[in-house]
């Protein structure tokens, strides 16, 4: 079984950490083969984000989470969890954004 930051096999969903260790409104950042996946639990919905900024290719995981949302922690863009997109400037294009998914005690992301 892969854990958190191992290679993924692509096109299949891949456990990337266990569900007790993302408690609410925390995030964690993963590889899943070339990719920079976040991992965000806000309100108690779970998502699963590219951890790049889309506006000057920063890492997000230390952007703040709101409703629904996070904010790059660079120049402040904020992304839709769900959705990836933009949601204010200087971000004008969409992240990517993965299924994700719990299995038992596991969180699973599709790649
Ligand atoms: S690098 Fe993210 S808003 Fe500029």
């Amino acid at each position: 079984m892969s854990t958190e930051g191992n290679a993924a096999v692509s096109g299949a969903f891949t456990p990337v950490i266990r569900l007790a260790d993302l408690p609410p409104n925390t995030k964690k950042a993963v590889t899943l083969g070339s990719r920079c996946v976040l991992v965000c639990n806000q309100g108690d919905r779970l998502y699963a984000i590219s951890n790049v900024c889309s506006h000057n290719e920063k890492p997000l995981e230390r952007g703040r989470m709101g409703n629904g949302w996070i904010a790059c922690p660079v120049h402040g863009a904020r992304f839709d969890l769900a959705t990836g997109a933009a949601m204010n400037l200087p971000a004008k294009n969409p992240i990517a954004t993965f299924e994700v998914r719990t299995v038992g005690e596991w969180i699973e992301v599709l790649v």
